[in-house]
């Protein structure tokens, strides 16, 4: 799998903070079952590492990945684990060859055109528009597409059910990302319902 790949398997992926390793299967297949199998733990608990591992091993329609990727150790560490993709909200040479040197499909983080051709530079087409909202929006990416057709965007940062399919209208945007299928207190009261129930409307915003 290459990192423009996971635009295609579904439209959204859902960022995920994990206090509870013990949650993360059923949060998995609760996101699985609704329609979302790319899904996106962030190293910013203690948890994260086991609770990657723990849906690798046991979620296997679920295509697990590691986010908040912000330092070298922290690529080496996902891929460990199990990641099967990595994701960073931003991008230095260091981060990016640490990346590179697990094999493993990664979507590193821009909010400039600058960035955006540093990475088509290096022959990388996929990437994190973050933070989305904040960096300009839909109004941003739709800049990009005339000069920068090559790259292609998931937009994470203030993406939600109001504004996700504006995102995934435009033609530079493979999915989007964010933390609205996985709400703290749903994972707190392990409400997979709930967590079934934003997975799968989300899973049907792709038009077409
Ligand atoms: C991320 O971790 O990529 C973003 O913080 C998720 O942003 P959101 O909470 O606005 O969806």
């Amino acid at each position: 799998m290459i990192a423009d790949d996971l635009f295609d398997l579904a439209p959204v992926i859902p960022v995920v903070v994990l206090d509870d390793e013990d949650a993360a299967v059923p949060l998995a297949r609760a996101l699985v079952d609704g329609g979302l199998p790319v899904i996106e733990v962030t190293l910013r608990t203690p948890a994260a590492l086991a609770a990657i591992t723990r849906i690798a091993a046991e979620v296997p329609d679920a295509v697990v990945g590691a986010g908040t990727v912000v330092a070298p150790r922290d690529a080496e560490r996902s891929a460990a684990a199990g990641a099967r993709f990595l994701v960073s909200p931003g991008r230095t040479p260091r981060l990016q060859d640490a990346m590179v040197a697990t094999g493993l499909p990664f979507l590193p983080g821009v909010a400039t055109a600058s960035e955006v051709l540093a990475l088509l530079e290096d022959g990388i087409t996929a990437m994190k528009f973050f933070p989305a909202e904040a960096s300009g929006g839909t109004a941003f990416l739709k800049s990009l597409g005339g000069p920068l057709p090559r790259a292609r965007f998931c937009p994470t940062g203030g993406v939600g059910p109001g504004n996700a399919a504006e995102y995934l209208a435009l033609r530079n945007v493979g999915c989007v990302g964010g933390s609205w299928l996985t709400p703290a207190d749903a994972i707190r009261d392990g409400d997979w319902d709930r967590v079934r129930a934003l997975a799968s409307e989300a899973a049907a915003l792709r038009a077409g």
